[in-house]
């Protein structure tokens, strides 16, 4: 999210910031790199973790050099047309395809919520029920492998006070928000699982089904993982800290291989004030000293408040004990929740163990037996890092399809190794274990300075600090492609980054446009190899920003959203306010294929001059909207993405469509479904 309630302030005082030479070392490294890849393509194939390469070259291949091999090319091509910008009040999607409205903020979910009112008029109790708002990161989980009947989880993300009330928000004469608008701020917060199903070529949500759910930031969660039961989050909720309540600011998402739901923890230290002296993860992360962001804090001692339901949430210590108050109440957030969508009996479950963050997403890399399971994350703040959690039990796929699903989640979830990520300016890199006796640039170690586990954990940043992580340019999405296990994340930009701070991996500064790096992790998940994929741009700019040669028909600013489709076409989204890009299209959704784009060895390339009309824009979003959340039914007939806060939109149920001139819409975030005429695959026929 980049609008009304974002924070992505430069928090990060670690100082991890290398020097302007690295520029030149990086340059000069660049034509080694492609072999590198290359070498690391060869490996993986060679390891059998490839979908596609040929295996009779990959079997003759050393794992150690370039490959002599042209890896066999695949058929897959885009096959539609780059669509210009757009400016409207409306969706523009490709020639040859149809995009609908599903799913709107405020679409009951089941008969105790009344039907959506153009007024704003609607009770905590129908949000509660209902849609929330704000759509961004979701997941289709098919129901027994079906393209035309399944659960869409799904985050909401923030919301639009002016746009949830019916005359915006209110406080009486002493400051004080009334306990309804609260409680329906916190109700349109969170997550939800909708089921849906496709009947005479459209899909529609299935209301009142025993699956849809909704989870805000008041439902009951279980915590799981190192900080469970410790003196850290012990509270006048859950004395023996097994509990939390509510989940916030969801923004990116990811999956496991055992059908549950990632829903990932943002910008939620807003909802939070301490007025007193705060802890040092309080401050490293953001939590306010003077109000919270929507003043949810203030209906305390409202004669209706239940079970300190607004007191919750002004975390300054003023009782005798950690469980008399709230103190800790803030670190029952910042996580990685699994959410098991077929099951709705079941507690959304925080696994501790990835880490406490402004968590951006959490996308699995593939899934080989015999190996540990991985996923990437980013943390979306100005210099701040990317993350990766490697389990220690490795993958049985046998697990694809348990009994329970959060027992499997703890298995893999709550036992292994939280890294995070530095890039040297060689195109190598290094994954950094943050645990006790990991050391620090200091020449100490983690163990000193945080304690345990659950002490580090609780501080993630600061550990990361420590060890000399490498500060990006506000990591989002990660995606990991599904033919050779390249993983991707998505840098939005990153303002404050001088000319001086600039790094071989964040080679602008300021970064106003964004870019993707890509890189590959060794075997052991302790090193890896990496290159820019692109960098976003205005076509107009000058070679020093305009790095990928990108034109009117691909350029871009602002990556955010990301995925790969199962055919490994690459797509990704915009939330971008950047004017030079900005002033030419609202925000959108691009792909590419990167394993199209090789040299006449079969070396991957990053988009250039020279390849650049294989990025493609494919969807434009309305006015004021950011293009997020992106998933496929398992067919890749059916595209959902979702439009977030919209200024005009949606018309009718055509995501096409656009208001008449001079009326004015009570905006509503939405999925939108994006279907071929034909009934084709998405994006390559
Ligand atoms: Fe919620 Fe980093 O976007
Ligand atoms: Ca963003
Ligand atoms: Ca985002």
């Amino acid at each position: 999210m980049s609008r009304d309630t974002g924070d992505n302030l430069d928090r990060n005082h670690s100082g991890n910031l290398p020097m302007t030479s690295v520029m030149d070392a990086y340059l000069s490294r660049r034509s080694m790199l492609r072999g590198s890849l290359g070498a690391a393509i060869a490996m993986i194939a060679a390891s059998g973790l490839g979908g596609c390469l040929d295996s009779s070259a990959a079997a003759s291949e050393s794992p150690s050099g370039p490959s002599p091999h042209t890896p066999k090319q695949t058929k897959l091509a885009l096959d539609f047309t780059s669509i210009p910008g757009s400016r409207t009040d409306a969706c523009v999607v490709a020639a040859g395809y149809s995009a609908y409205v599903l799913a709107p903020w405020g679409t009951p979910l089941n008969s105790a919520a009344s039907p959506w009112q153009a007024d704003g008029s609607n009770s905590a109790t129908d949000q509660a029920n209902a849609m929330g708002m704000h759509h961004d990161g979701m997941h289709f989980f098919p129901i027994e492998g079906s393209s035309e009947d399944g659960l869409l989880a799904i985050n909401f993300e923030y919301i639009d006070q002016a746009a949830l009330h019916p005359n915006g928000p209110t406080r009486d004469a002493n400051g004080k928000r009334p306990a309804e608008e609260v409680r329906k701020e916190i109700n349109a917060h969170g997550a939800g699982v909708v089921r849906l199903r496709k009947v005479d070529g459209r899909w529609q949500v299935v209301d009142n089904d025993p699956l849809n759910r909704r989870f805000t930031s008041a439902s009951r969660m279980a915590l799981s993982g190192p900080l469970r039961g410790t003196d850290h989050v012990r509270t006048r909720y859950s004395a023996d800290g097994t509990h939390c309540r509510g989940t916030n600011n969801n923004c990116g998402n990811g999956f496991t291989p055992w059908g549950t739901y990632l829903t990932c923890e943002e910008n939620w230290p807003g909802i939070f004030v301490n007025k007193g002296s705060r802890p040092e993860d309080q401050r490293r992360i953001g939590v306010g000293t003077s109000s919270g962001q929507f003043g949810w804090e203030s209906a305390a001692g409202d004669s209706t408040e239940v079970a300190d339901e607004f007191a919750r949430f002004d975390v300054t210590a003023h009782a005798a004990s950690a469980t008399d108050d709230y103190r800790n109440e803030a670190s029952t957030y910042g996580y990685i929740v699994e959410i098991d969508p077929y099951d709705s009996s079941t507690l959304a479950t925080k696994r501790t163990a990835l880490g406490r963050m402004r968590h951006e997403g959490c996308c699995p890399g593939l899934a080989v037996p015999g190996k540990p399971l991985v996923w990437y994350m980013g943390d979306d703040s100005n210099n701040e890092y990317l993350y990766k959690w490697v389990s220690e039990a490795v993958w049985d796929s046998a697990d694809a399809h348990p009994a329970d699903r959060l027992q499997t989640g703890a298995k893999y979830l709550d036992h292994g190794n939280l890294y995070v990520a530095r890039f040297d300016a060689d195109g190598s890199g290094a994954w950094l274990l943050l645990d006790v006796d990991s050391v620090t640039t200091g020449g100490g170690t983690l163990g000193e300075l945080y304690g345990d586990l659950p002490g580090i954990i609780l501080n993630t940043r600061g550990a990361a600090d420590a060890v000399g992580a490498t500060p990006m340019d506000r990591p989002e999405w990660t995606a990991v492609n599904p033919l050779n296990g390249d993983a991707y994340l998505t840098l939005t930009n990153n303002s404050v980054r001088t000319p001086h701070q600039v790094d071989a991996a964040n080679p602008r500064g300021p970064n106003r446009h964004g870019h993707i790096i890509r890189w590959h992790d060794s075997d052991d998940q302790l090193s890896l190899r990496w290159d820019i994929f692109v960098f976003g741009a205005n076509a107009g700019a000058t070679a020093d920003i305009n790095r990928s040669g990108l034109t009117e028909l691909n350029q871009f600013a602002s990556p955010d959203g990301m995925r790969f489709d199962s055919r490994g076409v690459l797509w990704f989204e915009t939330d971008n306010s950047e004017p030079s890009v900005a002033d030419y299209t609202n925000d959108q959704l691009l792909a590419v294929i990167p394993t199209d784009l090789v040299d006449a060895r079969g070396n991957p390339l990053p988009l250039n001059a020279h390849n650049q009309t294989a990025l493609r824009r494919f969807f434009v979003g309305p006015n004021g909207c950011e293009v997020t959340g992106i998933t496929f039914t398992p067919d890749n007939r059916t595209l959902f993405v979702n439009i977030q806060h919209p200024a005009n939109w949606p018309a009718t149920d055509r995501a096409t469509d656009a208001a008449p001139a001079g009326v004015t819409l009570r905006p509503r975030a939405a999925t939108v479904v994006i279907q071929r005429d034909d009934g084709g695959a998405i994006g390559t026929g």
